[in-house]
């Protein structure tokens, strides 16, 4: 099989900044709750105009670029999203026509956190197959667009951003391993409950906010260290390494406790963990993807080094990747 890489990278975070501050003025919450609870000082929203497409079409511009890969040589576009533009057509669809990409297959995926490491795994295996040369893969969420800003349980967690990755054949390093998982017997610890087929909208589910994401943050913590820990050691074994190989985490960003927790369980010290939590809040797909990205710009991932993207959401659906850089 082909040796497949990264071969570029972007991101695009939207520019309207939500502090804690500003939290406090909008549910009973505190700064001090927030910064201890979660690690989270602010998070992005959208502009009154701006949709997932509109996010994912500035990363994916930005990666194109850093990839050097123009958009009619695309032959795959994946996006990885929970907050579509619409229900369809698919994302991929409305960037492939932004982008001029017309050459390239589009679908969207559906694995909430995990969706952007599930969509790398996906597109891997498009091009050591053979069947592409070129594939763009996205996380872009709107997360603000579902969540309830009454409820102060899941409304500071969440943000807005996109982050993107073009993926292609490599002379060597590129993709070590993936280790995908999921278990539908806790889809009800995450769930946006209406505005499916399901719960089709009527009054009386706007009027009950099912329209927003419903989260049981206790269950899913403890769930999240365990599982994220079990992929990792999963994703490394198939590679044939070990904890101590790797050179940096690129995590799902759901709650540094949580992260702290993994990287004590890896036996990682903490510096060895990519936190952008802080100023961006969990954007569900888009954080391990912008993670990625500015980990990349500001020099933290070098060529030659062991990195491990971990990342675990709703579905419950967890993926970990080992790629040398
Ligand atoms: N401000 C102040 N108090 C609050 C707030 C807030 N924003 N939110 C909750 N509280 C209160 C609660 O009401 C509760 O009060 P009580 O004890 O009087 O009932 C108390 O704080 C503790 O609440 P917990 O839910 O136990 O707080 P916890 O320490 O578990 O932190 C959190 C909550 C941050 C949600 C955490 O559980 C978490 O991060 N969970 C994991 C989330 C996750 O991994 N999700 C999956 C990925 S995301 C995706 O797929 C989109």
């Amino acid at each position: 099989m082909k040796k497949v890489g990264i071969i570029g990278v972007g991101e695009y975070l939207p520019k309207r900044i939500l502090t804690n501050a500003d939290l406090e003025k909008m549910v009973h919450t505190s700064d001090e709750w927030i910064t201890t609870r979660t690690g989270i000082k602010e998070r992005r929203l959208v502009a009154k105009h701006e949709a997932t497409s509109d996010l994912a079409i500035k990363a994916a511009k930005e990666a194109l670029a850093d990839a050097k890969v123009k958009p009619q040589d695309l032959d795959l576009i994946i996006v990885a999203t929970i907050t579509p533009d619409m229900s369809f057509p698919a994302v991929a669809c409305l960037l492939q026509n932004a982008l001029g990409a017309k050459n390239a297959i589009c679908f969207d995926i559906s694995a909430a956190c995990a969706g952007f490491v599930y969509a790398i795994a996906i597109a891997q295996q498009f091009i050591a197959r053979a069947s592409a040369k070129f594939a763009l893969v996205i996380g872009a969420e709107v997360l603000s667009s579902v969540t309830d800003w009454q409820d102060r349980n899941t409304c500071v967690l969440f943000g807005d951003g996109a982050g993107a990755a073009v993926l292609a054949e490599v002379k060597s390093g590129g993709i070590l391993s993936t280790y995908l998982g999921s278990d539908g017997s806790k889809a009800d610890l995450l769930m946006l409950p209406a505005g499916g087929s399901r719960n089709p909208t009527t009054q009386q589910t706007l009027d009950n906010r099912l329209h927003y994401i419903k989260m049981q943050g206790n269950e899913l913590f403890k769930l999240a260290v365990t599982i994220m820990a079990e992929a990792a050691q999963n994703a490394l074994k198939k590679a044939g390494l070990e904890c101590k190989d790797i050179d940096l985490v690129i995590p799902h960003q759901a709650n540094i406790r949580i992260l702290m927790a993994l990287a004590k369980k890896l036996g990682l010290s903490p510096d060895k963990v990519y936190l952008n939590i802080e100023k961006y809040g969990n954007m569900s797909s888009a954080s391990t993807a912008t993670a990625l990205c500015e980990a990349v710009k500001v020099g933290r991932i070098k060529k030659g080094d062991i990195v491990l993207l971990d990342a675990f959401g709703a579905g419950l659906t967890w993926a970990a990747c080992v790629i040398k850089w």
